[in-house]
C-alpha cells in the first residue's frame, strides 16, 4: 500500500509516521509535511533510512505540488494530520488556520477524488481532528460522536469545516471516510509552545510557569503513543464513514496538573519538593477560553478494543525524563522564532 501521512514531522504526526514505518514494512509510508515551525525532521532520524519511508516536503495549500505527488506515487490510502494546531496562535492569526485546516482539507480530498477517479476499492481518506469542535463542557457530561458541533476558536472552527468538508465528500461523491476526534495529547516531540512541555521548559530553566486565568479550566489528556495506537486501530478497523471519539479518561484542572507536574519535576532535577511550584504564575486569560473538555471513549473500546496503555502519573514520567535526556532537541525548537513568539505571547498578559 502506498501510504500518504500529512503532518508526519509534527508531534502526533512523528508518532504515527513510526508505528507505521515500524510495523508495516510492507507499506510504503510518504510523509508529506510543509516543514512549518512546528515540523521538525529532528523527530524522525530514527526511521529516516528505512526502505519503506519517503519524506514529501510540501504545503497542502498547494493543489499543484499535490496534483504533482498523487502523479507521481498513487496514494492509496491517506491519513491527514497537518494542521495549524494551537489555539493560542489561531487567536493571533487565524488567516493561517483557514488557509491550512480548511483550504489544505479541501486540496487533498480534491486530489483523491480525482486521482481515484471513483474507484473506491481498497482507498480511504482518514481525518484526523479534535474534540475542540464539540465546544465547551460545564461541570457534568463527556463529549460523544453525536455532540452537537459548536466551535469557538478560530482553531476549532477550522478544524470543525475540515470534518465537515470530509464528510460532504463521503455522501456527495462516495469517498471512504473515517475520522478521529481526540483529546489532549502530551508526550515526547510535543512543541513547548503548548502547556505540558511549555511548564517543562519553563520548571527546567527557573522561569514563571504561565497558567490563565484561574487554572481552572479541564482537559482530558492522553498519552500521545495511546493515540497512535487509536489511529492504527481506526484506519485498520474502522468501519468506513464513522466518526470515533478517542480520549484518556483523564480530567485535569490545569491548575492541579501544574503542580503536579512541578513536584515531578522536583524529584526528578533532585529539587526539594515545593520549589517549582514558586514560578507558577497566574496571568491573563485566553480570549474565549473553552472551560471543559472531556471524552467518552467508549464507542472505541468497544468496537476496536482500544484504550489506554499508560497511566498519567506513568505518561508524565516518560514525558518529563525525554525532555531531560533531549535537551539539545529542546534547545533547538526554542531559538529563534519561538523567543519572538514568547515574548509576543507572554510578556503583555
Ligand atoms: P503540530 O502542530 O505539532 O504538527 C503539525 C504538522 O503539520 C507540522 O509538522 C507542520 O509542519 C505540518 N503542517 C502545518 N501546515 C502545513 C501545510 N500547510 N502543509 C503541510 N504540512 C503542514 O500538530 P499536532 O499537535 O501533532 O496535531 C496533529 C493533528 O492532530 C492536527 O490535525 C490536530 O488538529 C490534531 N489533534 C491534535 C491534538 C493535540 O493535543 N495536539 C489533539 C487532537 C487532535
Ligand atoms: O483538545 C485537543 C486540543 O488540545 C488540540 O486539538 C489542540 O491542537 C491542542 O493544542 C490542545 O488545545 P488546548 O488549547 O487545550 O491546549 P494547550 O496546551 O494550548 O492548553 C491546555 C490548557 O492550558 C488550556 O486550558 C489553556 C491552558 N494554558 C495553556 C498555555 C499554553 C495555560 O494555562 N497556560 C499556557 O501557557
Amino acid at each position: 500500500m502506498n501510504l500518504l501521512i500529512t503532518g508526519g514531522a509534527g508531534f502526533i504526526g512523528s508518532h504515527v509516521v513510526r508505528l507505521f514505518v515500524e510495523s508495516y514494512p510492507n507499506y510504503n509510508i510518504f510523509n508529506l509535511d510543509a516543514l512549518t515551525y512546528a515540523g521538525n525532521l529532528q523527530n524522525l532520524v530514527d526511521v529516516e533510512e528505512k526502505a519503506n519511508y519517503t519524506f514529501l516536503k510540501g504545503d497542502i495549500t498547494d493543489a499543484a505540488f499535490l496534483e504533482k505527488i498523487f502523479s507521481e506515487h498513487k496514494f492509496e490510502a491517506v491519513i491527514h494530520l497537518a494542521a495549524e494546531s494551537h489555539v493560542d496562535r489561531s487567536i493571533a492569526g487565524p488567516m493561517a488556520f483557514v488557509a491550512t485546516n480548511v483550504l489544505g482539507t479541501v486540496n487533498l480530498l480534491e486530489a483523491c477524488r480525482r486521482h481515484w477517479a471513483g474507484d473506491y476499492a481498497g482507498k480511504l481518506f482518514y481525518h484526523v481532528s479534535t474534540d475542540e469542535v464539540y465546544g465547551s463542557l460545564g461541570e457534568e457530561g463527556l463529549f460523544t460522536e453525536s455532540t452537537a458541533y459548536d466551535p469557538r476558536s478560530p482553531y476549532s472552527a477550522s478544524k470543525a469545516a475540515s470534518d465537515h468538508f470530509v464528510r460532504a465528500w463521503h455522501h456527495t461523491y462516495g469517498m471512504p471516510v473515517k475520522l478521529s476526534n481526540c483529546s489532549n495529547n502530551y508526550g515526547p516531540n510535543h512543541f513547548p509552545e503548548k502547556l505540558i512541555p511549555l511548564a517543562i521548559h519553563n520548571i527546567k530553566s527557573g522561569k514563571p510557569v504561565p497558567v490563565y486565568g484561574k487554572g481552572e479550566n479541564v482537559r482530558d489528556w492522553l498519552y500521545v503513543l495511546d493515540h497512535a495506537r487509536a489511529i492504527e486501530a481506526i484506519f485498520h478497523r474502522g468501519k468506513v464513514g464513522d466518526t470515533y471519539n478517542v480520549g484518556g479518561v483523564n480530567e485535569w484542572r490545569n491548575i492541579d496538573l501544574i503542580e503536579l507536574l512541578c513536584d515531578v519535576m522536583d524529584e526528578k532535577l533532585g529539587r526539594e519538593q515545593g520549589t517549582s511550584r514558586k514560578l507558577i504564575t497566574f496571568v491573563k486569560d485566553r480570549a474565549g477560553h473553552d472551560a471543559r473538555y472531556a471524552i467518552d471513549s467508549s464507542k472505541l473500546m468497544k468496537e476496536l478494543g482500544w484504550a489506554p496503555s499508560v497511566t498519567f502519573e506513568q505518561g508524565l514520567a516518560k514525558t518529563v525524563d525525554w525532555y531531560l535526556q533531549n535537551e539539545q532537541w529542546l534547545a533547538e525548537v526554542t531559538s529563534g522564532h519561538y523567543q519572538q513568539y514568547y515574548a509576543q505571547q507572554y510578556e503583555a498578559r
